[in-house]
C-alpha cells in the first residue's frame, strides 16, 4: 500500500506577527510518496527536484527525523517505511519549504495508519522538522500547511493554535526574488530584546490584523501589515524591498511584506487579477535588476 500526498506552500510572520500567524496557499508545494517496506526502519530512496542539496540519511533529513518521532510516538519505532521526495518548490525561498516536505511526510505516515492522529495533532512531529532545519521550531508554516488557512500560535508552551476566519476573496501574491536566504541565518540576525515602546506597536498590529480578518475590514488588515521589529534588519537582504513595496501598493495591494524569513515578498490583495498584475510589476522590476524571479499567485 503506497499514499500520495502534497503539502502547500505557507506564509509565515504576515507581517507583524513573527512566530505567530501564517497562512497556507494553494501552490506551490511539495509532493511525497510513502510506503510500508518489510525491512526494519525508514529509507529514502528518492528525491527530485532539490538540486542535490538535501540529506538522503534518515536521521538528517527533516521529512524521515519527523516521520520516525511520529513512529516513536505511537510505539512502532522500527516500522518499515520508504520515503519519496519530489520538491515542487524552492528551497531557502520563505515559503515554507522544509515544512512543505515535512507535513506531506507526517500526512502520509498518519494516511498510512488510518489516521491516527488529527491533523492538529501533527504539529508538535512537524516541529521537530524545523527545528532540525533551522535551529527552532516554530510553528507558523506547518501549522497552516497541516490544518489550511489562517494560522495563529497563541502560545508555544504549551502549544495553543488557532485557525483564523478570513475574509473568503482574500488572494496572495507571491515573488521569489532568486537570492539565497537560509531561515537560520535569517533568525540570528534578529535583535533579542526590544523597546517596550516597540513592543506596544508590534502587538497593537497583530492585534489589528486578527481583528481585521474576523472584521473582513481590509483597511484595518492593510494598516495593521507593519513590522518594526523584524522586517528592517531582514528587508535589508531583499533586492529592492522598499521599491517592492511601493510598486506593490501602488498597484492595489492590501498590504505587503516579507514571506516566513524571506527572500520572497508577498502582498495581499482582493482579487486574483491584482494579485496577477501585482507579481507582473514585480517580476518586471526584478528582471530590471538583472534579479531572476518565481511568482505565484493563489488563494488564501
Ligand atoms: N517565523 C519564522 C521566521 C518563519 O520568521 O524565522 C520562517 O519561515
Amino acid at each position: 500500500r503506497s499514499v500520495k500526498v502534497f503539502a502547500p506552500a505557507t506564509v509565515a510572520n504576515v507581517v507583524c506577527g513573527y512566530d505567530v500567524l501564517g497562512f497556507a496557499v494553494n501552490q506551490p508545494g511539495d509532493e511525497v510518496i510513502m510506503r510500508f517496506t518489510d525491512t526494519k526502519g525508514i529509507t529514502i530512496s528518492k528525491i527530485t527536484g532539490d538540486d542535490g542539496k538535501l540529506p538522503l540519511n534518515p536521521a538528517k533529513n527533516t521529512v524521515s527525523a519527523s516521520v520516525q518521532h511520529y513512529l516513536n510516538h505511537i510505539g512502532k519505532p522500527d516500522t518499515g517505511i520508504d520515503i519519496e521526495l519530489h520538491k515542487k518548490m524552492p528551497i531557502g525561498s520563505g515559503l515554507g519549504s522544509s515544512s512543505a516536505s515535512t507535513v506531506a511526510g507526517l500526512f502520509a505516515i498518519n494516511t498510512l495508519f488510518d489516521n491516527l492522529l488529527t491533523n492538529r495533532a501533527l504539529v508538535p512531529f512537524a516541529m521537530k522538522g524545523e527545528e532540525l532545519a533551522c535551529g527552532y521550531g516554530h510553528a507558523d508554516n506547518v501549522a497552516p500547511a497541516l490544518m489550511g488557512g489562517f494560522v495563529l500560535i497563541r502560545s508555544y508552551e504549551p502549544l495553543d493554535i488557532i485557525s483564523l476566519p478570513f475574509p473568503e476573496d482574500l488572494h496572495a501574491a507571491i515573488v521569489y526574488p532568486e537570492v539565497d536566504v537560509p531561515t537560520k541565518d535569517a533568525r540570528q540576525m534578529i535583535r533579542s530584546k526590544v523597546f517596550l515602546k516597540d513592543a506596544v506597536t508590534q502587538w497593537g498590529n497583530v492585534a489589528g490584523l486578527v481583528s481585521g480578518l474576523f472584521m473582513k475590514d481590509y483597511d484595518l488588515i492593510g494598516r495593521s501589515m507593519t513590522d518594526i521589529l523584524v522586517e528592517p534588519t531582514r528587508s535589508i537582504l531583499i533586492p529592492d524591498f522598499s521599491v517592492m513595496k511601493s510598486i506593490a501598493m501602488e498597484n492595489g495591494a492590501i498590504g505587503f511584506g516579507i514571506s516566513g524569513s524571506g527572500p520572497s515578498v508577498f502582498s495581499l490583495t482582493r482579487d486574483a487579477d491584482t494579485a496577477t498584475k501585482i507579481t507582473q510589476k514585480l517580476q518586471q522590476h526584478l528582471k530590471g535588476i538583472a534579479i531572476n524571479s518565481l511568482a505565484f499567485v493563489s488563494e488564501v
